[in-house]
């Protein structure tokens, strides 16, 4: 079986213009060549259009989220045919930020994964617990039923989704989770994939971390076997971004 790509995504949430948009990209073009690792960006859906004009064949876009439904009377909202018709192949779901600051459902993100998958649009698709989940020994209960929530919307398209651990503790506080903290999840992860899914879909789905990675940690948590990459928020509008998709050579 093929080995599991370096997967490194950038969210870069509501941040940048076009200006900074333009400057960041020239960054990566100069500092992302091949593509020995997928490189991916979450770029916020107004910018979407421009980002795909800029961007370098090896470097793909994502949208930061999309609603249930190809179109209609949802103000605000912006579907994956939208996305997917000016040239991003990829959404972020589920996201902490979209769970915990909005309000989003496991049940909701089921639905959006279930039809962007079904528009042909690949997911980057975001679990984790919060501090006090932890702390209260529930880390494995909580993303195992985030996972169950998912398993009936992916079916058969695990190929086409990437699964980011990404402790809500750890996202923008400057706390990374241990390389240990972050295997031992990803672990029972891929082992919930093993049982729940198939050996083949458990071999070959990316499970990447994100939460505070920096170019500092980002080799050691990179070290880790069932660490495939990256989601990465801060540190994905700085130069060291470049140095974070090097991590896992
Ligand atoms: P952070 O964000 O790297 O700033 O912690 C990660 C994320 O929210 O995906």
């Amino acid at each position: 079986m093929a080995p599991r790509k370096f997967f490194v995504g950038g969210n870069w949430k509501m941040n940048g213009s076009k200006k900074e948009i333009e400057a960041l990209v020239d960054v990566l073009k100069k500092g992302i060549t091949g593509d020995a690792v997928e490189v991916v960006v979450g770029c916020p859906s107004i910018y979407l259009q421009h980002a795909a004009c800029l961007l370098p064949s090896n470097i793909a876009l994502s949208a930061q989220n999309c609603y249930k439904v190809p179109k209609g009377a949802f103000t605000g909202e912006i579907s994956p045919a939208m996305i997917k018709d000016i040239g991003a192949p990829w959404v972020i779901l589920g996201h902490s930020e979209r769970r915990n600051v909005f309000g989003e459902s496991d049940q909701l993100i089921a639905d959006k994964t279930a039809h962007s998958l079904s528009e042909g649009l690949k997911v980057i698709a975001c679990i984790g617990e919060k501090l006090e989940e932890r702390e209260a020994n529930k880390t494995e209960e909580v993303v195992l039923c985030q996972m169950n929530a998912l398993k009936p919307a992916i079916g058969s398209n695990w190929d086409k989704v990437v699964i980011a651990y990404e402790p809500v503790w750890a996202i923008g506080t400057g706390k990374t989770a241990s390389p240990e903290q972050a295997q031992e999840v990803h672990c029972i992860l891929r082992k919930w994939l093993k049982e729940e899914v198939s050996g083949a879909v458990s071999e070959s789905t990316r499970i990447i971390y994100g939460g505070s990675v920096t170019g500092a940690t980002a080799k050691d948590l990179a070290a880790q076997p069932d660490i495939d990459g990256f989601l990465v928020g801060g540190a994905s509008l700085k130069p060291e971004f470049v140095d974070i998709c090097k991590a896992g050579s």
